[in-house]
């Protein structure tokens, strides 16, 4: 068994910070997305992993990944040239897929419990494909699927205008390699993808039964804002240990779950888990409040924040209250002096400013 990430696309809907950085490599938690999906990969037995990569974030997915080793498993990079769609990312890597049977998982999600149970029940099956679904209130941004009684999969749509059911596909897939015979069937999608939904769908045409798993744990699909917070919070609450580091003074309360790394600095505050706090953070006269992660090398004083995600070297001096954000890497907020009050921005493209 092999498997395919997905660490391509453009991430529109994650800008300003995806100017800059893929959206699989956003921290949840002081962690990569991706690094999550990689384990869960390792976890299942998989050591043989191709990882999609675009020629705009390609690069910095290399380096913040590496070959692999630290998880134990080999990984291959694959160059997609545009963003022509899920199916066309599998198109893309038939040379490293070969006739094995694929694990294919996109590297902005996360599901809780892993896959391990559902990469086994695949190998002991016959199906052509399994696919992994979540009940969700409003499925038309997503894939939607239509069972039968047995868990056998019907019919697939992607993001339908009318959902004929509340099942969301998960971006976590099982193959054989028949889909490759159902891709090169498929045209694209309105959107002008070549949609991997479509691809199962014409597997189900082709007389190939698909399998479906219903996730009861959380799903998270990264790919706005508040998922990002919302993932975090998520994260936070199941993985948070209480693991100090850096250093503490007398004048501070560390109340719960709170990760300090190493070399950070918590003088006169309050902060209240869980929390995981970067190394080489300094934190001073300040309160940091559940469901924050603040990434390594930000210097915080006379600040209060909570629910929040600060990435790298961020500065924030002076500022009441900061809840509900997520702060770019090597951000300034501050106070300014003087009588006159304004604020005063140098904010990045499709920034988003609530006051
Ligand atoms: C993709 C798939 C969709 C699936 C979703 C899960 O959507 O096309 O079927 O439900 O991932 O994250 P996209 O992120 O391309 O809009």
């Amino acid at each position: 068994m092999k498997a395919l990430v997905l660490a391509g696309g453009k991430g529109t809907r994650l800008r300003p910070l995806t100017y800059t950085t893929a959206k699989q490599l956003i921290p949840v938690a002081n962690k990569p997305i991706i690094f999550y999906v990689l384990e869960q990969i390792a976890a299942a037995g998989i050591d043989n992993v191709g990882v999609i990569i675009s020629p705009e974030t390609g690069e910095n997915v290399k380096d913040a990944v590496g070959d692999g080793s630290r998880w134990g498993i080999k990984i291959t990079y694959i160059l997609q040239e545009t963003p022509a769609g899920l199916a066309h990312a599998v198109k893309t890597a038939r040379e490293f897929l070969g006739e094995s049977p694929f694990l294919m998982f996109l590297g902005d999600n996360l599901i809780q419990g892993g896959v391990e149970a559902f990469v086994r029940d695949f190998a002991a099956g016959e199906a052509g494909a399994f696919i992994l679904l979540k009940r969700v209130k409003d499925p038309r941004a997503f894939g939607v699927a239509v069972l039968d009684g047995r868990n056998h999969v019907v019919q697939l749509i992607e993001k339908p205008k009318e959902p004929p059911s509340d099942l969301a596909l998960v971006g976590v897939y099982l193959f054989r390699p028949a889909i490759h015979m159902a891709i090169e069937r498929i045209k694209p999608s309105w959107r002008g993808e070549l949609e991997i939904t479509d691809a199962i769908q014409e597997l189900i045409h082709m007389g190939c039964p698909v399998e479906a798993r219903i996730l009861e744990g959380w799903w998270l699909d990264t790919g706005k804002k508040d998922d990002i917070l919302e993932a975090n919070r998520v994260v936070l609450d199941e993985f948070a240990r209480r693991d100090v580091k850096g250093e503490v003074d007398g004048k501070s309360q560390v109340v719960g779950r709170v990760e300090i790394g190493e070399g950070a600095r918590v003088i006169n505050s309050v902060i209240r888990g869980p929390v995981v706090i970067g190394s080489g953070v300094n934190i001073i006269d300040s309160f940091v409040g559940p469901y924050t992660a603040i990434a390594g090398g930000s210097h915080l004083e006379r600040v209060s924040l909570e629910h929040a995600v600060v990435l790298e070297n961020c500065r924030l001096v002076d500022v009441e209250h900061i809840e509900d954000s997520l702060i770019g890497s090597n951000t300034r907020v501050v106070r300014a002096g003087g009588r006159r009050r304004a604020l005063r921005l140098f904010v990045g493209d499709d920034a988003e400013v609530v006051i």
